[in-house]
């Protein structure tokens, strides 16, 4: 039987996308009509899962006008959905391309303040849909508002009830999140720095940090993303580097998520690590073929894990 998957996502976005033909400050500038989208991680991690097949349960907050018109969007893609329901207004961020220059500008709202009561509302709406087995990906930036510790909370429901978190998210929230317990962690170097409380890694100290922070917080699995060179997994007790392919680049915007969304559908398919990482590291280097935000195709992603099924990896990193 498969298990289940939610995604939740606390401070989902409105993605709202346009072109101009060169920016310049102090004047108007003219766009073309903008594409409106759902967004935030855990929204992409069930949007990339949907496209391989994978059914899950997207869990967010949302409020106001946009977070009605939030709803809308997501309910045209068909995902099961658990709003949940706050005073404050879902936030719209812009990416703006520059067709002279052909380079992006995104602009990234906070959010709106979340209070401490909509806090744990969420809480006692997740627990009962956790069911022992279940992954349970916790995935984006804490809302204004919310305290710093509440993916430990989330971690806590999820230890409580047997379920798999895998959290992906940065700064202090990551930190505090990732010492009460995660089944699989996914940072980058930067996180990663964060998480062991050094300024800087190279490769040849990752892995005994990694190990290190695993001997010492109760977390099972850890693939660090390194963009154009792969990820390294990594266990208590096995480590392997895995090889992202050269591709035609397009934008590695979502690159992380659709790497999380393919690890999750590794894993709920009952797929080894060493396979969970090489089909995550597949999805996120496919996510960076397609333009602008959109997320990694099923065909691209399985012609990469073709790909690097057969591609060992180098062995100096
Ligand atoms: N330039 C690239 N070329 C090939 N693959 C890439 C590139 N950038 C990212 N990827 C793929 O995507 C995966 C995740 O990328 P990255 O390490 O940048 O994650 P991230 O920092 O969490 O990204 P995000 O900003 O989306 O959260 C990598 O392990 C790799 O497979
Ligand atoms: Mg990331």
């Amino acid at each position: 039987m498969k298990p289940k998957i939610i995604t939740l996502t606390v401070n989902p976005a409105i993605d709202k996308s346009t072109t101009v033909r060169g920016i310049k400050p102090n004047s108007k500038l003219r766009c073309e009509t903008p594409i409106f989208e759902a967004g935030g991680g855990g929204i992409n991690v069930s949007k990339v899962l949907q496209k391989l097949g994978q059914d899950s349960i997207c869990m967010y907050l949302e409020g106001g006008h946009t977070g009605a018109y939030f709803k809308k969007l997501l309910n045209k893609s068909g995902i099961s959905q658990e709003p949940i329901s706050i005073q404050g207004v879902t936030r719209e961020n812009l990416a703006v391309t520059d067709l002279s220059c052909h380079q992006q500008f995104r602009f990234g709202m906070p959010g709106p303040e979340v209070t401490t009561e909509e806090c744990n509302k969420t809480l006692q709406h997740l627990d009962p849909l956790l069911t022992e087995g279940t992954f349970l990906v916790a995935s984006g930036s804490l809302s204004p508002g919310m305290p710093l510790d509440f993916y430990a909370r989330v971690a806590k429901l999820a230890q409580a009830k047997k379920a798999k978190l895998i959290l992906d998210t940065s700064g202090e929230p990551l930190f505090i999140g990732a010492q009460a317990g995660a089944f699989l962690l996914k940072p980058n170097l930067g996180e990663l720095s964060r998480l062991c409380g050094v300024t800087e890694i190279s490769f040849t100290d990752l892995i005994p940090l990694a190990q290190k922070f695993m001997a010492n917080n109760p977390c099972e699995l850890m693939v660090v993303s390194l963009g154009p060179q792969g990820a390294f997994v990594i266990t208590q007790d096995y480590h392997e580097h895995i090889n992202a392919p050269v591709v035609y680049q397009n934008s590695t915007i979502g690159a992380g998520d659709s790497m999380v969304a393919g690890m999750v559908f590794a894993l709920a398919n009952h797929k080894s690590i060493s396979d969970t990482a090489k089909f995550g590291v597949a999805c996120g280097t496919a996510a960076t073929m397609t333009p602008g935000s959109q997320l990694c195709t099923i065909e691209d992603a399985n012609k990469l894990y073709e790909y690097i099924q057969q591609h060992p990896a180098t062995k100096n990193l």
